[in-house]
């Protein structure tokens, strides 16, 4: 199957299989397909700068899918929850990524209606906690922490894929990264329950769930806490 995109602007083409659905159209930046051979279900993402500048920055190795590809693994042995990249395909020479369906990306679960339940927004805000406080335990600072970069499975674990970008920081620099990661989260979340059947701002409950939790999952970690200046007597 082909899927015709739109007038001037290039088809996707499946790389083995058949194509099932289209999860990401940007011609300029990246496509994403979920893609079936026999009873092998995966999902493709495919770089879509040209195939000269993907050859040079291959050669030097900061293709950003060889990046991508390097932090994943990096990430995985220090026991982050990260969708394993499987494999790596070239395409007419464009780098594609090939990763397992392990659920759906948080905006698309708010969209089909997962989070329109207040105990499923309850379980969400406390699995986004500890997620963060795992992040932040270990000083890494995810600069596109947001809802479509978060999936959630069937028994509502998260993972992260698209970490590409994750890196080490000082105990110094973890405020400033917690507010970032924060506003982030929350500015997705609330584009992405705005386009819900039952629109909803995030609840005061909500939040404080998310802050307990994270909070909670950082007391161990003293470097942690004196940067953040948590007083454990409080
Ligand atoms: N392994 C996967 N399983 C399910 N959905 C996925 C998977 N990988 C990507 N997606 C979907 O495709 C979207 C874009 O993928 P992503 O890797 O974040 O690409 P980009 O770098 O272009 O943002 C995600 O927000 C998610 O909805
Ligand atoms: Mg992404």
């Amino acid at each position: 199957m082909r899927v015709r995109a739109k007038a001037n602007q290039p088809d996707i083409k499946p790389l083995r299989g058949v194509i099932r659905t289209v999860y990401k159209f940007d011609p300029k930046r990246s496509n994403v397909w979920l893609e079936a051979d026999g009873d092998r279900a995966y999902v493709v993402k495919r770089f879509e700068s040209s195939p000269a500048k993907q050859q040079f920055l291959r050669c030097l190795h900061i293709h950003p899918g060889q990046c991508e590809i390097k932090q994943h693994r990096k990430l995985e042995q220090m026991g982050i929850p990260v969708v394993p990249i499987q494999e790596q395909d070239w395409q007419a020479g464009k780098l594609c990524l090939i990763t397992p369906v392990m659920g759906q990306s948080l905006d698309r679960a708010a969209q089909a209606g997962a989070f329109d339940q207040p105990a499923a927004r309850h379980a969400l805000a406390k699995a986004l906690g500890e997620l963060t406080a795992l992040l932040l335990s270990k000083q890494l600072f995810f600069r596109d922490l947001k809802c479509s970069n978060i999936l959630m499975d069937e028994d509502g674990i998260l993972r992260l894929i698209d970490a590409g970008s994750i890196r080490k920081v000082s105990a110094a620099q973890l405020p400033e990264c917690l507010k970032r990661m924060t506003k982030l989260l929350e500015k997705t979340a609330v584009e992405a329950a705005g386009q819900s059947p039952i629109s909803f701002a995030i609840s005061k409950t909500d939040r404080f769930r998310f802050a307990r939790t994270l909070l909670f999952n950082l007391m161990p970690n003293k470097a942690l806490t004196d940067a953040l200046e948590i007083s454990r007597s409080k």
